[in-house]
């Protein structure tokens, strides 16, 4: 089968089989009501050819809501109903999630104790939950009956049933959290009582012709938890109780163990789950999804033709590029996600979704209009934030003129993409060239500013995104920066210390161990507060990978630092090249220097430039001061 051929789910056909996976927002109102923000965000990838649609996370309950939309009252239909209009305006199907938090829901948001099938610790869960009784699990089921039920009167095409990740169907699921010994636990089809009454409650009302759909974690990494043959048998369980079709995923959660990862970094090259989804669709005939890390026209493409999966569902692709079936059916280039996790970390915080590589996400409703007054712009830098900066203000119709003293854009991206696992990162850069490129910003590649150059364009603006400088060692050894050891590898002798382990010093370890170095990996800090700012995926399985390959590591222990050797617990190793690490700083000098020849408020500070962290920050903040010239 090919990836833009139509499939039918039930009685509901789809035109193509890529589908949005369902992924929260943050963008509802505070009862969660449908706003026109969200409207606008799920317009923008009917729009861009998503064949089928799935909603985010939404409460069947109000009581136990954290910040996700709802469908728990008639009120909230009428938004609903809207969306749905909007997205079948472009040929789109669309299902919503139907949900509970369960014992994952957070007391400090709801005012109210979580609750679960059983009163147990698991990791899953922040606070041990209260138990449900049997009259209120019977409430519960009404009430995911009554979201279908307004869901269908939204015009959606169907509803799925949210038993993934440990939310509380899935609670109910997994052997793991339900210890009942009544009618809803104790035993594999009593485990299954609370999703197929809610499935046969909503067929029986609706038939065939209303989409009744089923996402649940087939692989778990929890002790007692969903092994791949009990998904099997749930898989197959399901579909005889009527289920339309399945959708696969396994836990997001950071437990020890790298299999099947369900938002996985960018250190995880092949599509993770869709072996899961395979084994899966052996013991079902309805239609599987499959999701995870697919970011590439022939990962969904094989995963389809090889009979792997019957749709692709993709997610933060999409949150990155909305456009990406129409490009990829099309042609176009992609703006590939870089597989950061910044938008899963911001949703965890119950915070709006950003994107790291695409300012507009969670704005589609906010257009950044021409100005009124036209002004010169001189961006100095063309690395994440200068681009972002040159072609926000350019869009604005600013006269903007670009200077990067290489002959490519991406700042410290380029170093950093190096590495062979890092290739989302060069799809990024294959974008970011391109996108400048056709833009109206005016480039002076391989062209260094000095605030001479700069005075000639007669600038009303200058900014200055030129991405700081090393950080110097507190003994000032002769040490390699990072960049250049990403860069040129071959610099750094057979042995090298790195001093920092946080992000960019573990991948340099990793990347030179798989040259064949020797390596030394070194940080005061302990493993616990190293990289406290990442995803738990990404964190997790960088230290995973690194600890594996690096020779030796060094955590929390003071070391010294000679011009060939390293001192650190006691032990000397002899090394022939030391690479410093340990972050980047404002370049004070240069901000001085370009202060003085301008006025210093015409001056403008951005990236790295103003605050060192990451690409997310540097996108963000660049974008925003663009919109304000
Ligand atoms: C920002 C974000 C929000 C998510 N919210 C949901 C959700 O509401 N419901 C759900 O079933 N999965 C949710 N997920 C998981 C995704 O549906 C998907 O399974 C996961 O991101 C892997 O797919 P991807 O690699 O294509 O992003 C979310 C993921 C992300 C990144
Ligand atoms: S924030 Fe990062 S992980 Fe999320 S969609 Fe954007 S690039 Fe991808």
């Amino acid at each position: 089968m090919e990836l833009f051929s139509p499939i039918d789910i039930g009685q509901v056909r789809l035109k193509n089989r890529i589908a949005l996976a369902p992924m929260d927002t943050e963008l509802c109102g505070m009862s969660g009501e449908v706003t026109e923000e969200m409207i606008a965000y799920y317009e923008e990838r009917a729009s861009g050819g998503f064949g089928l649609l799935f909603t985010e996370f939404t409460a069947v309950d109000a009581m136990q809501r954290l910040t996700s939309p709802g469908i728990y009252s008639d009120r909230l239909i009428s938004g609903w109903e809207r969306l749905v209009e909007r997205v079948h305006a472009h040929r789109a199907r669309i299902i919503l999630q139907i949900a509970h938090h369960g014992g994952r829901a957070l007391e400090r948001v709801t005012g109210v104790r979580p609750v679960a099938p059983s009163a147990v610790g698991s990791p899953l869960y922040p606070q041990t939950p209260r138990e449900l009784t049997i009259p209120e699990i019977e409430e519960l089921i009404t009430s995911f009956v009554q979201a279908a039920i307004r869901a269908n009167a939204a015009g959606f095409d169907g509803v799925e049933i949210h038993a993934g990740h440990g939310y509380l169907i899935g609670e109910f699921v997994s052997p793991h959290t339900n210890r009942r010994d009544d009618k809803y636990g104790g035993n594999f089809e009593k485990r299954m009582r609370f999703p197929t009454e809610i499935l046969k409650q909503v067929k029986r009302e609706f038939g065939k012709s209303f989409i009744v759909g089923f996402k649940f974690s087939a692989y778990e990494r929890l002790e007692g938890g969903i092994d791949i043959d009990l998904g099997r048998q749930i898989a197959n369980y399901i579909e005889k109780q009527g289920a339309d079709y399945l959708h696969i995923s396994a836990l997001t959660f950071p437990l020890p163990e790298k299999r099947y990862l369900s938002v996985p970094p960018i250190y995880v090259v092949d599509p993770p789950l869709v072996e899961l989804a395979a084994q899966v669709k052996e013991a079902v005939e309805i239609p599987v999804i499959t999701v995870g890390g697919i970011g590439k026209m022939e990962q969904a493409e094989g995963a389809i033709a090889r009979g792997d999966a019957d749709i692709v569902a993709l997610g933060r692709a999409a949150i990155a590029d909305p456009e990406l079936p129409k490009k990829w059916e099309h042609g176009g280039v992609v703006r590939p996600c870089i597989r950061c996790n910044r938008c899963h970390i911001r949703i965890m915080e119950q915070k709006t979704l950003r994107c790291a590589i695409n300012p507009h996400v969670g704005r589609e409703l906010e257009p950044v209009p021409p100005t009124a007054r036209p002004k010169r712009v001189v961006v100095v830098g063309g690395g994440p934030a200068g681009t972002t900066f040159a072609e926000t203000a350019a869009g604005q119709e600013h006269d903007v003129h670009l200077f990067e003293k290489r002959d490519s854009l991406g700042g410290k991206v380029l170093a950093g993409s190096k590495p062979t696992f890092k290739e989302p990162l060069r799809r990024y850069l294959t974008f970011l060239n391109h996108q400048l490129a056709h833009s109206d910003v005016t480039l002076h590649l391989c062209t260094e500013a000095t605030p001479e150059s700069v005075a000639k364009l007669s600038p009303d603006w200058v900014i200055l995104a030129t991405g700081g400088k090393q950080h110097t060692l507190a003994n000032r050894i002769q040490t390699i920066d990072c960049i250049s050891a990403f860069e040129h590898p071959e610099k750094t002798g057979a042995s090298v210390a790195i001093v920092g382990a946080g992000m960019v010093g573990c991948e340099l370890a990793w990347y030179l161990s798989d040259l064949g170095k020797s390596v030394v990996l070194v940080d005061v800090l302990p493993e616990s507060d190293l990289m406290q700012d990442e995803h738990y995926f990404n964190r997790f399985i960088l230290l995973q990978i690194v600890k594996e390959k690096t020779a030796n590591i060094f955590l929390g222990s003071d070391f010294e630092i000679g011009p060939d050797y390293i001192v650190t617990d006691n032990s000397k190793i002899k090394v022939d090249s030391i690479v410093n690490a340990t972050g980047f700083t404002p370049n004070t000098e240069l901000i001085e220097t370009y202060t003085r020849a301008f006025a210093h408020d015409k001056v403008l500070i951005i990236g790295d430039e103003l605050q060192a962290k990451d690409i997310y920050t540097a996108t963000q903040g660049a974008f925003t001061i663009a919109t304000t010239l």
